[in-house]
């Protein structure tokens, strides 16, 4: 039987544990730090001074024989590494493999030399130049984006040059985000639906796990900021069988060759973000690990044991095993605080988890909650829950997470009302 280790504390790091948990070959499951529904909670920041250290002592001890990685930030600061070097069993990317997320600038030029479908760009590491550059473009919508992680917040859709001449000038003039921002990428503008691929790959082989699509922003319609994600659905009608080819010969099996090639083999989860129009998919991103909440509404799907694949992939050897997924669908909904993603409240007790749980279909994934001494839990951050429904079908799924989220309340709760429109709109029942 194995011990596993998760490393986070959002929705996607309680969804990891829920289906580690549910494997015949684990019996035991810690998470760090964890939040209010996670199992075996341990109070290290990976991230905080000294942290990976802890983690490694406290993997080294606890026997633990796989460790699961959430969250970019270590996986771009090479925790991978630090565990491959103590001989620690782990899953996720390498930090040379992981700068597919960590650097724009470099994902954009390495997906031009291996010819995977992508949008035009130029990159730039000085204002005057950018701007000159911007201001040659013609009139109409363009991207900048901080060519370092700037917690999802910096890729900004500008509708004209005054808007992306003042992108720019947050950006690389005013520093907003540090040092993420001292390099940008301009890149032309995609048209099209969006959609997310999560790949479990040990190096040269790729599992799919159910394709999916997050809705960013914050009101319904796809109004308002944008967020980390107020709500996904798996899987999604955009991406036919001819899309998910596509994806896997000219976008997916390239990226892995290319990375093996230069000694840097993608072993973990590989989230491709994309942009499809009219059956042909351009990468709108990387990223290095599971997306959230894309996560909430994929697991549930997944037939396979989901400890014996990141075993795998983490060993280097996927071999012959399958990702099987069920036929059905799953519909995640997020519950934020109110004010979210901007300035929020927290500590607002949370009422009605357990009704929700209780539910046929109906998973209940905390993100920012914690628990206090007498087991009441409060509100602890801006995604609060992911309520995830299943059903033979999107609508039956759709139907099911509101009916959950429908039991819960907390003051000041918001959430989007028309997650999964656009697979209803597609003709997915
Ligand atoms: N859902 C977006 C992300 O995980 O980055």
């Amino acid at each position: 039987m194995a011990r596993v280790l998760v490393v986070g504390s959002g929705g996607r790091e309680h969804t990891l544990t829920t289906f580690l948990e549910q494997s015949a070959e684990v019996d035991a499951v810690y998470t760090a730090p964890g939040n209010a529904g996670t199992p075996g909670n341990v109070p290290i920041d990976v991230m905080g001074e000294g942290g990976f250290g802890e983690l490694m002592r406290f993997a080294a001890k606890q026997h633990i024989d796989l460790t699961v990685v959430g969250p970019e930030a270590p996986l771009c600061a090479g925790l991978v590494d630090a565990f491959q070097r103590e001989g620690l069993a782990i899953f996720g990317p390498s930090r040379a493999a992981a700068a597919l997320e960590a650097d724009k600038a470099y994902a954009r030029d390495f997906m031009r030399r291996h010819g995977i479908p992508s949008p035009e760009f130029q990159v730039f590491a000085e204002l005057s130049a950018a701007r000159r550059y911007v201001d040659g473009l013609p009139v109409g919508p363009v991207v900048v984006k901080a060519a370092g992680l700037a917690a999802g917040k910096g890729a900004i859709v500008c509708e004209n040059r005054k808007q992306a001449e003042e992108a720019l000038e947050r950006m690389m003039g005013q520093r907003i985000f540090g040092a993420a921002g001292d390099t940008v990428v301009i890149e032309e503008y995609m048209e099209g639906e969006e959609a997310s691929i999560l790949a479990l790959c040990d190096g040269e082989k790729a599992l799919y796990l159910p394709s999916s699509q997050d809705h960013k922003r914050v009101l319904d319609g796809d109004q308002g900021p944008n967020t980390g994600g107020m709500g996904a659905y798996a899987p999604a009608p955009v991406v036919t069988l001819d899309v998910q080819d596509i994806v896997d010969r000219r976008i997916v099996q390239p990226t892995l060759a290319g990375l093996a090639a230069v000694g840097a083999p993608y072993r973990g989860c590989l989230y491709v973000g994309l942009m499809i129009r009219d059956g042909q998919p351009r990468v709108v991103e990387y990223n290095c690990r599971f997306g959230d909440p894309e996560i909430q509404a994929v697991l549930p799907l997944l037939r396979s044991d989901f400890f014996s694949l990141l075993r795998a992939g983490a060993s280097g050897d996927l071999g012959s095993l399958e990702a099987r997924c069920a036929e059905g669908a799953a519909c995640c909904v997020v519950m934020a605080s109110g004010g979210y993603p901007d300035k929020y409240e927290k500590g607002k007790e949370i009422r009605g988890l357990e009704v929700a749980e209780s539910l046929e279909g109906v998973y209940v994934f905390h993100a920012g909650t914690r628990r206090d001494e007498q087991g009441r839990v409060f509100t602890s951050g801006g995604r609060v829950l992911g309520v995830t429904g299943t059903g033979a079908t999107i609508r039956q799924a759709i139907e099911a997470a509101y009916r959950g989220v429908e039991k819960i309340e907390f003051e000041a709760c918001q959430f989007r009302r028309d997650i999964g429109y656009r697979a209803l709109r597609s003709g997915a029942i």
